[in-house]
């Protein structure tokens, strides 16, 4: 009897745990990401058993709602995709509130879900650039952490305690040059900005900086130094050709590492005799061998008769 009911329950209960393993009905928990303009959305992965399961994202606008009688838009990016994130910040180009879902394919079964509430892109949250002034250079630079495409810094330049009087620069490139040498050394200058990024009239505003621009060395210091190298350059240069014109045979004799010769053996030779550091010999040569008290042996080289003679040593 009880055998009997549990035998004919048996595939009812089989049917029921098959299905429930297999159905597709809980939801996937799907939530939107968007910072500065980014919009990313994920999802939680599909909890059931399948051999092969992707995603698929589309969206549909107040166009597509409207105008297209709901018609739903693919993601480029997303179709099958294994991942559970997608990157709309192409797709979602417009401020128009999207509906948008993930179609789950589990081995051939599908599962729709749809994210809880409209995105606009205007919910994006926008962080607060950071802003850094380098006063060393000239002009200075104003540079901002974050930039997006489409935004716009209103900048606010002024000098401490006088802030009516501000110049407001509008900032498109970055990092931003302002010349302002005149205020150099003088007093603290404050920079406030406000960042707006015009496709979604979203701004936030960054917090003030007053800093003192030190008067820059380089201004006065930069001819002085070049005036300087060019004294120097051209006193070696005149300092090195007064010795090569007065001292020239005399560095040479060092080079040939020529040692002092007795003035007895120098007696008979002509005054003022050049020496010459070469050993080519143009014309027929006579040695001489002097002797020497030192344990260097010098040749003395008669050039031919022109009276010029030529001093080898070798140790
Ligand atoms: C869904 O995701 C959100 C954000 O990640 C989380 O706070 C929430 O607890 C999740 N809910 C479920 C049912 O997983
Ligand atoms: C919208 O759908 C209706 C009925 O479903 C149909 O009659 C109409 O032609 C459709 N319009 C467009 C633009 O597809
Ligand atoms: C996505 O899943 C379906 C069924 O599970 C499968 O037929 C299809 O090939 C998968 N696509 C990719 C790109 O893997
Ligand atoms: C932008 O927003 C400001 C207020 O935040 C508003 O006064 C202005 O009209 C808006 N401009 C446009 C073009 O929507």
């Amino acid at each position: 009897m009880i055998s009997g009911l549990i035998k004919s329950l048996f595939p009812l209960l089989l049917y029921f745990t098959i299905n429930y393993s297999c159905s597709l009905s809980t939801p996937l928990n799907a939530s939107m990401y968007s910072v500065n303009m980014k919009h990313i959305l994920k999802w939680s992965l599909l909890q059931a058993s399948c051999s092969t399961v992707n995603y698929s994202v589309q969206f549909q606008g107040e166009y597509e709602l409207y105008n297209l009688n709901g018609t739903w838009v693919d993601a480029y990016h997303c179709q099958e995709i294994c991942e559970n994130r997608c990157d709309l910040t192409h797709d979602l180009a417009s401020n128009s509130d999207y509906n948008i879902r993930i179609k789950t394919n589990c081995d051939g079964r599908k599962l729709l879900t749809n994210l809880p509430t409209t995105f606009n892109r205007r919910d994006t949250v926008l962080l607060v650039p950071k802003m850094t002034v380098n006063v060393k250079e000239d002009p200075i630079q104003v540079g901002f952490s974050t930039t997006l495409s489409d935004m716009t810094v209103n900048l606010e330049v002024w000098k401490e305690g006088d802030e009516q009087n501000a110049l407001i620069h509008v900032v498109r490139a970055y990092p931003y040059h302002i010349s302002i040498a005149a205020h150099r050394g003088k007093e603290k200058m404050c920079f406030k900005a406000e960042a707006l990024v015009e496709a979604i009239n979203k701004s936030c505003s960054i917090d003030t900086q007053c800093v003192i621009i030190p008067k820059q060395t380089t201004d006065f210091m930069r001819p002085v130094m070049v005036s300087i190298a060019v004294v120097v350059a051209v006193t070696v240069a005149f300092i090195l050709g007064w010795l090569a014109t007065h001292f020239g045979p005399q560095i040479k004799q060092t080079i040939c590492h020529r040692e002092t010769i007795p003035n007895v053996l120098l007696d008979d030779w002509p005054t003022r005799t050049p020496i010459f550091c070469t050993d080519v010999s143009l014309e027929p040569t006579n040695q001489v061998l002097l002797l020497l008290p030192a344990q260097h042996q010098c040749t003395a080289v008669h050039l031919g008769g022109n009276g010029l003679s030529e001093v080898k040593c070798r140790t």
